[in-house]
């Protein structure tokens, strides 16, 4: 039997790397997130990820997969401006008020409008 304990033993080795590289998917630096009509919003998301820390913060409201805030507002899970509201300006607000460093809080600084 003891073949096959060195396999189980392997097996649970490999497992283990397989999970820890794929906790270490940490998305794309630079993501760029619909904002309708006011035109789109560049989010720093490695920056956040060293700021905030907590993955769980965001990732609660929506999974770790581009495109699913879009994707859950077209289904109904989300509210348009419900992640802008709720998690961007909020946190931003709160912070700014304890005097600390954060992102911005107005339309223009987070929405970039395309010339035209
Ligand atoms: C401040 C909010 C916030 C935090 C904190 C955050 N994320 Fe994200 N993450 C986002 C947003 C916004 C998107 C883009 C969602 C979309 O495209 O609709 C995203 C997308 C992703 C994606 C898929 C898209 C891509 O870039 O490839 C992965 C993977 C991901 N996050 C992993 C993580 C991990 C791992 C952590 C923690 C170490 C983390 N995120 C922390 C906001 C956050
Ligand atoms: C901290 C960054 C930030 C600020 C400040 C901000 N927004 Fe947004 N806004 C976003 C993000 C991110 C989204 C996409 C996610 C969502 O809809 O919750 C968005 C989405 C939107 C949408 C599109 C909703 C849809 O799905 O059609 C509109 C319109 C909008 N914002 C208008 C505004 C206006 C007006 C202001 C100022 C009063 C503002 N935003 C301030 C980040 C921001
Ligand atoms: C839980 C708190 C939190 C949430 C949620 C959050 N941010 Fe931030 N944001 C920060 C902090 C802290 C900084 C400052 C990071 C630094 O300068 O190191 C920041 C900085 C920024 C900056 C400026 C980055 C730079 O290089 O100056 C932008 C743009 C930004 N956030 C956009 C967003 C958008 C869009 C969302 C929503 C999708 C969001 N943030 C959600 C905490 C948050």
């Amino acid at each position: 039997m003891k073949p096959l304990l060195w396999i189980a033993f392997f097996l649970t080795i490999t497992l283990a790397v397989i999970t820890t590289y794929a906790q270490q998917n940490k998305g794309t630096e630079h993501v760029s997130l619909y904002g309708g009509s006011w035109g789109a919003v560049p989010f720093p998301h490695h920056v956040h990820q060293r700021a905030v820390k907590a993955c769980e913060t965001c990732h609660d409201v929506f999974p770790q997969e581009s495109g699913s805030i879009e994707a859950l507002k077209v289904s109904g899970a989300l509210e348009k401006k419900q992640v802008m509201d709720q998690q961007c300006r909020q946190c931003h607000r709160e912070m700014k008020n304890k005097g600390l460093a954060t992102g911005p809080t107005r339309c223009r600084t987070c929405h970039i409008k395309e010339e035209g």
